[in-house]
């Protein structure tokens, strides 16, 4: 096996991603899908969830102890795959790590900035990363004069827990909720929460061709890909003998999670860990 240490960081070591919950997982998927080399610690925090109606200020306390339980697995770099905690925490946590980590609002605020060929974006998400205005922020840092509107969309993630994926109900709520932004003429449609990729095909529907869906859950991935291949971190493919390449803690609710994982994920998840994550 070849050495495969850069500055003390192993190659082969795992990335850790994190969320409040499930809905990570679809951040998850497409690391898993697009980098096959990468091992993976995961931590949904289902005791505390949601994140999407907390403050600021309680959710850049709870992603300073989930990332400080990361690092006792001895991860390379760290994905926040939650948008709540991308928009409201990562520029907190970003100053104490000296290990890369990444959220999923940039990546996603990139490619919605050039797809949009009217300038007009529509962001769907948690009231918190709504309220935040962090999508808008990070496109108008790229091009000034794209106009971006948001809504929060709070009926969806229990829509989604609730797997009605494409019931009657949930068709409802996202007619009404999408109908105010689709009215403002944007061509361009992020979907800024963890769970709306599940959604996507319904979204596509109402949305209607001329609306592009972009999925921040995939571009995150692509961006991982980038920063690790950047900094000489890519897992060549080399596995330990007996390492899991994934691995699964929660804080509540492991049996939930785990039929939640196995009907996402391209992977058989059997064990998931519950850990009290007060302690950290
Ligand atoms: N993971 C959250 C997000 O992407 C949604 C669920 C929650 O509110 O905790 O914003």
């Amino acid at each position: 096996m070849k050495d495969c240490k850069i500055e003390n960081t192993d190659c082969r070591a795992a990335v850790g991603v994190f969320d409040s919950g499930v809905g990570g997982l679809t951040v998850a998927r497409e690391i898993m899908r697009n980098l096959p080399n990468e091992r993976i610690v995961y931590f949904g925090d289902t005791a505390r969830l949601p994140y999407g109606s907390k403050s600021k200020e309680t959710i850049i306390r709870f992603s300073r102890q989930i990332i400080r339980f990361l690092r006792t697995q001895n991860v390379k770099a760290i994905v926040i795959a939650c948008n709540t905690a991308s928009a409201l925490a990562l520029e907190e946590v970003e100053k104490e790590l000296d290990i890369p980590i990444i959220g999923v609002v940039k990546p996603g605020a990139r490619v919605a900035s050039g797809v949009t060929e009217n300038g007009r974006i529509g962001v769907i998400g948690t009231e918190s990363t709504i309220n935040s205005h962090m999508y808008r922020q990070m496109i108008r840092q790229i091009d000034p004069t794209i106009t971006v509107y948001g809504k929060a969309c709070p009926l969806f993630v229990p829509l989604v827990e609730e797997g009605w994926l494409k019931d009657p109900v949930t068709e409802e709520v996202a007619k009404r909720y999408l109908d105010e932004l689709l009215r403002k003429d944007i061509d361009t449609l992020i979907l800024g929460c963890t769970h709306y990729p599940l959604l996507r095909s319904l979204v596509g529907r109402i949305a209607g061709d001329a609306v592009t869906l972009v999925n921040p859950a995939y571009e995150t991935a692509k961006e991982l890909e980038r920063l690790l291949l950047q900094r000489g971190i890519a897992n060549p493919g080399e596995k330990e003998p007996g390492q899991e390449p994934y691995r699964f803690f929660v804080s509540d609710a492991a049996d939930k999670f785990k039929n939640f994982a196995n009907s996402i994920l391209p992977y058989d998840v059997e064990t998931i860990r519950k850990i009290n994550i007060e302690e950290y």
